[in-house]
């Protein structure tokens, strides 16, 4: 593989203004990142979700850089990131399902990505030789002057190295990438801190693939029944797709994964146990706020580490990944982390925090 000079480039916040795309468009920085991604090379980006490591949606090659760098398997396809609704139609085989239409009035540009029949222009690279390719379009002025510039669609993985907890800062993403990219851009912390909501739109009613930034309520509030919930799904995936492929391939791989073992706690009376039981040295528990003002003080010997209020999730969402990278700085021999419960974007929290204390 070849080996860059890693360069990170900060870009001023306060022009990242959804007014401003076309004077961040005038930036050298930015200009340089659209170069690079002309010429097939790869670039690190802030989404209002993680940051993304970019390239040419329809170029192959530099698909294949992309895998290279992150180390992710082959068969994980991408998503493709578009700067303008109607950039849309280029990329889709046959007309959109109207609950798409609904759903995209509703959140884009935002953290939701669509799963469509794809057209010849997105190549088998893209998306892993599935016949279909998962699109979303940013709400990050950054992210789409940057696609503006290039030109092309922008195909993005989160910019980690493959099974790390995603990046939402640019220092991770060179923590994880160094010398495996040319160049990364900084644009601040990512608002969301977790990834999109992957839906899959081709059929009569809508699938969450994967839960993300944009929550199941929001979305039942736009299609009602029409879309799938967790107890229906299984058998409506085994009457209408062959099993040979699965649905959303990313998920069965090994995720958000911290050095250090994770262990949930399920409930507050299981927290309580927990600590009657006496914890062992080395050992890290993450709480809520609410919960680390209620048990933390009587502890001692044992590191309390904060998440945010249980009240706002989306605090929690914001800073969940950069605590798992923090707590693998902490060299501990074990941590046990808060459940929470899975309303709104509690559903994608907990699913993150299931995979990261997945030991597969
Ligand atoms: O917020 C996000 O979605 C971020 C930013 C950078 O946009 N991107 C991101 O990409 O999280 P990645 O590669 O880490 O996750 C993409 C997910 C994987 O679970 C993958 O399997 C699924 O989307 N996916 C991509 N194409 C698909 C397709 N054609 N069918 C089903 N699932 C697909
Ligand atoms: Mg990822």
């Amino acid at each position: 593989m070849k080996e860059y000079v890693t360069e990170i480039i900060k870009i001023d916040e306060s022009l990242i203004e959804e007014g401003n795309i076309d004077s961040l468009k005038e930036l050298p920085a930015l200009q340089r990142a659209a170069e690079l991604l002309k010429e097939g090379e790869v670039v690190a980006f802030p989404t209002e979700t993680v940051y993304g490591l970019g390239a040419d949606a329809t170029n192959p090659e530099a698909i294949k850089k992309i895998y290279q760098a992150k180390g992710r398997p082959q068969d994980n396809p991408l998503i493709v990131h578009i700067a303008a609704f109607n950039e849309l139609d280029g990329l889709v085989k046959g007309s959109l399902n109207p609950l798409a239409e609904r759903l995209i009035k509703a959140f884009w540009p935002g953290p939701l990505t669509i799963v469509v029949d794809k057209r010849e222009i997105i190549p088998d690279e893209t998306t892993a030789g599935l016949d279909s390719v998962a699109i979303r379009m940013p709400d990050h002025p950054l992210t789409r002057a940057i696609i503006q510039l290039a030109g092309v669609p922008i195909a993005a993985p989160s910019a980690n190295k493959s099974g790390a907890p995603s990046p939402t800062r640019a220092e991770h993403v060179f923590a994880d990438l160094q010398g495996r990219i040319p160049l990364i851009l900084d644009g601040g912390p990512a608002r969301v801190g977790l990834e999109s909501t992957v839906v899959d739109v081709r059929s009569e009613r809508v699938q969450i693939l994967r839960p993300g930034g944009v929550s199941r309520e929001e979305i039942r509030e736009v299609i009602g029944a029409y879309l799938y919930e967790p107890g229906e799904e299984a058998g409506s995936i085994k009457k209408s797709r062959t099993a040979e492929k699965p649905l959303s391939p990313g998920m069965k791989y090994r995720h958000y994964s911290p050095e250090t073992p994770l262990f949930i706690i399920k409930d507050e009376s299981s927290l309580k146990k927990l600590l009657q039981s006496g914890l062992p040295e080395n050992t890290a528990l993450i709480l809520s706020d609410e919960w680390a003002s209620k048990y933390g003080p009587g502890l001692k010997d044992i590191k309390v580490i904060k998440m945010g209020p249980r009240e706002r999730p989306e605090l929690i969402a914001a800073g969940i990944f950069q605590l798992l990278r923090y707590l693998d700085t902490l060299s501990l021999d074990r941590a046990y982390i808060e459940a929470i419960p899975e309303k709104g974007i509690g559903e994608a929290i907990m699913n993150r925090i299931r995979k990261a204390s997945s030991r597969e």
